[in-house]
């Protein structure tokens, strides 16, 4: 017989924080688990590196709305502080204490009660300055970043466009670069140089060009009565603030008057014309895009078809169909007298049948049998 009696567990640390270096406007989380029953409550605590200063504890919403604190206890406590946007005074000791003492929080009582606790240290260094770089000569492109005051030793550096790593190397050089053949046009975008320091630097150049629009096809071809749809995009950066439509250069096309639709989404645009109409709608469409740095267009032609039009190829079908089986017919025709002398070896298709009846018929006996 069994009864289950909740078993009374100090806490204790299943995870603990990690010290970490950081340089200023980073950001740093610590993390910190315990386990105990009941489950045991957790505090974050900090001491800076000046010899006057002494622990205090942390909360959420401290130095200025920086620090976030995000607590759960289920089954675990756990507790993540988050500091944003680090300064130097940020740097020190941060403790992760745990208790699950019931009297833990009375502070006539506090030199009896039994916190546990966990340190990890944050070391904030100065951001070291960046100057970037671009230039853009005889179709070739240079990008360069040049790390003026080295803090800690270089052990390499990296290019990345997005998640994709460019070029990467193991110089100890304060200048790194990379260079791209081509117009500018063709590799706008954002690039990243990054130090491979501890902690690592990065630098940001972003190569900003007016919007590069393409037309995702130059000519489109609707059918009388059908809904007509052209569409543009923009792959360049930065990207596009905002799209407009115009017919043959015409003012520019309201959304929703007669029989146009505009759907604009980010770097892409579709133009939709309902029950096309051959005089009205066919001719030359311009999309055009705005971005901080200019104005990009592409022309897409349309050519309306009437209905007679998309038949032709149908009936052009059926007319060689219809002129084949008059040939097979007469043809067919001619040959009539042969077929009636075949018909005589046609004879032994009875015999066959008949003869498979008399196996069936065997069969069936043998089953009686
Ligand atoms: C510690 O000393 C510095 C000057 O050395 C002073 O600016 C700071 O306010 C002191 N901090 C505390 C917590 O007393
Ligand atoms: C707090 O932590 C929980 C569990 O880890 C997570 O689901 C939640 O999104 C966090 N909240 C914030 C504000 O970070
Ligand atoms: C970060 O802190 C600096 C001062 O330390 C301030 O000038 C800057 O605006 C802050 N940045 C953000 C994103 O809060
Ligand atoms: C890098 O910056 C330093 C300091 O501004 C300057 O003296 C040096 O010439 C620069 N190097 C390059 C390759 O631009
Ligand atoms: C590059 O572009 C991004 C996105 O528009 C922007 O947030 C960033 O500040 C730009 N960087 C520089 C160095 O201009
Ligand atoms: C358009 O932007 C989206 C994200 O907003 C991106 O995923 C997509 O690749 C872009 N398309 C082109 C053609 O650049
Ligand atoms: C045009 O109007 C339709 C509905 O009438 C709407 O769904 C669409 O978002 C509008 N497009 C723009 C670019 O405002």
């Amino acid at each position: 017989h069994f009864a289950l009696i909740p078993l009374q567990l100090v806490a204790g640390f299943i995870k603990s924080p990690l010290s970490q270096k950081r340089l200023t406007q980073d950001s740093v989380e610590l993390y910190c688990e315990a386990i105990g029953n009941p489950i045991p409550e957790i505090q974050w605590w900090f001491e800076g590196n000046e010899p006057n200063e002494t622990y205090a504890q942390l909360w959420d919403g401290a130095r200025q709305d920086r620090v976030k604190i995000n607590a759960t206890y289920n089954l675990h406590s756990t507790s993540t502080i988050y500091i944003a946007n680090l300064t130097g005074d940020d740097s020190g000791t941060y403790e992760c204490r745990a208790s699950n003492d019931p009297d833990r929080n009375h502070l006539s009582k506090s030199p009896k009660v039994k916190w546990i606790r966990s340190q990890a240290n944050v070391f904030v260094i100065e951001r070291p300055d960046i100057q970037t770089q671009f230039t853009s000569t005889h179709g070739k492109l240079v990008l360069s970043c040049n790390l003026t005051e080295p803090h800690s030793a270089i052990d390499g550096h990296e290019w990345k466009y997005g998640d994709k790593i460019l070029q990467t190397d193991t110089e100890s050089s304060s200048v790194t670069t990379y260079e791209i053949e081509g117009k500018k046009e063709e590799h706008s975008g954002i690039y990243q140089c990054i130090f491979k320091t501890s902690p690592e630097i990065k630098g940001e150049i972003n190569i900003s060009v007016v919007p590069q629009v393409v037309a995702y096809k130059k000519s489109e071809h609707g059918n009388e009565g059908d809904t007509g749809v052209l569409t543009c995009k923009n792959p360049s950066f930065p990207p596009v603030s905002s799209w407009t439509w115009s017919r043959n250069g015409e003012q520019s096309i309201i959304n929703g008057s007669g029989r146009y639709i505009i759907k604009s989404s980010g770097n892409k645009t579709e133009l939709r014309i309902l029950k096309l109409n051959i005089e009205e709608d066919t001719g030359d469409y311009q999309c055009i895009a705005i971005n901080v740095f200019g104005t990009g267009e592409a022309t897409v032609n349309l050519r309306v078809r009437s209905r007679l039009a998309a038949l032709w190829p149908f009936l052009g079908i059926v007319a060689e169909v219809l002129v084949l089986v008059t040939i097979i017919f007469i043809y067919e025709k001619r040959r009539k007298p042969d077929e009636v002398l075949d018909d005589d070896d046609g004879g032994s298709a009875p015999l066959k049948s008949n003869a498979t009846n008399h196996k069936d018929k065997n069969v069936r006996q043998r089953n009686a049998n």
